[in-house]
């Protein structure tokens, strides 16, 4: 429950549809969506039947995603692989990718998106593969749409170090020009970020960016992350607010952390678990660039709408929040000057057409 004061009765109803209204509109830049946990329950159950597959002992849509149900992120990630493991041809992924962009983007108005793929995800698909079918899912995307996306690809840190690697030399070998960078997740207390720390050098020697997940690490992996990683973003890093010598050093540096409210509480990284998301107001009290994302949506039951719907009524914010939030995005992202203003001007004429006095103008 929100700590903020709120009126009650017509008064509410009136902010609850100037939320709407404001949390609909704004447009979104989508940095921390992972490829397989957005595929809809309907689209995995689909593509079981197709490859002849039984899920996870006869789950249905209905219950295969019981976000409620994840005992913890080993749970999660238990149900990720299942869902993964059944996405495998072209086709499946140019249609897991297609819908995450559309309905699950361009129709929350995300204008950009920087996609986490996971190719130890899918055991026995070449990486070409998943690139074929995601690169035309984004395409046409793009040509229905007008959303612009990009590539992240994740390393699975419960893997070894070797075999990071091998994935960095076979990201470099098929170098495709949406390909940005490599991102680290899966789980942090398995694969501690100084585990990869070769994957990553060959990475940035590459020219690849890089980022890495630190959901419930404590405050120095962030700066193992930033320093022996080369990583200009970090994801999640919600204990970076325990030691007041990283924050002050990552509000003066810029780094921007990809917060994911709803994922983050129901998996009590964010330190709540009660809906406060106590610890993204901390990042943002402190001065550091959060942005807001939606991680897994259909996995966790939310979207891009959703989780700044839940922020705002938590922590009582209107649209200048919110919109500040969304161009921390935009500064984030890995696109180069040019584009990252362009961008920048997209969101402010929809931001500007949000404001209350342009509504009569429209
Ligand atoms: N892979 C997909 N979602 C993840 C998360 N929230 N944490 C770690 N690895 C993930
Ligand atoms: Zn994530």
């Amino acid at each position: 429950m929100s700590s903020v004061e709120t009126p009650a009765g017509p008064a509410a109803e009136l902010l609850d549809v100037d939320l709407e209204r404001v949390v609909a509109g704004l447009p979104k830049v989508s940095l921390h969506c992972h490829l397989i946990g957005s595929g809809e329950a309907e689209t995995i159950v689909d593509l079981a039947r197709k490859h002849d597959v039984v899920l996870d002992g006869g789950r249905t849509a209905e219950d295969l995603f019981d976000h409620a149900g994840y005992e913890d992120l080993d749970e999660f990630l238990r149900v990720l692989d299942v869902a993964g493991s059944v996405i495998r041809d072209v086709d499946d992924f140019h249609r897991v990718a297609y819908e995450s962009l559309t309905r699950g983007g361009a129709a929350h108005n995300v204008l950009y998106r920087e996609i986490f793929l996971s190719p130890p995800g899918h055991p026995g698909v070449p990486y070409r593969t998943i690139l074929d079918g995601v690169r035309a899912g984004m395409r046409d995307a793009e040509a229905d749409t007008g959303i612009r996306s990009n590539l992240i690809v994740g390393l699975n840190r419960n893997d070894s170090a070797a075999a990071a690697s091998e994935l960095v030399d076979i990201v470099i070998e098929n170098r495709v020009d949406e390909v940005l960078g490599i991102g680290l997740d899966y789980s942090e207390a398995i694969g501690p970020p100084e585990k990869f720390w070769k994957a990553f050098r060959r990475a940035g020697e590459a020219g690849l960016n890089r980022t890495a997940h630190s959901e419930s690490g404590p405050p120095h992996h962030i700066e193992t992350i930033l320093d022996l990683l080369g990583c200009s973003r970090v994801d999640h890093g919600y204990h970076v607010v325990d030691d007041p010598d990283i924050t002050r050093r990552c509000v003066e540096e810029r780094v921007p952390f990809t917060c994911t409210p709803v994922s983050s509480d129901i998996g009590r990284y964010s330190g709540s678990g009660d809906g406060t998301h106590l610890r993204i107001k901390q990042m943002i009290d402190a001065g550091l660039v959060v942005t807001i994302d939606s991680d897994d949506p259909p996995m966790f039951g939310t979207d891009p709408t959703h989780d700044f719907r839940v922020l705002a009524r938590a922590l009582g914010y209107g649209l200048d929040q919110l919109a500040a939030l969304t161009m921390n995005g935009v500064e984030a992202t890995w696109l180069d000057a040019a584009d990252k203003a362009a961008l920048a001007a997209r969101a402010r004429t929809m931001i500007g057409a949000l404001e209350p006095g342009a509504q009569g103008l429209r």
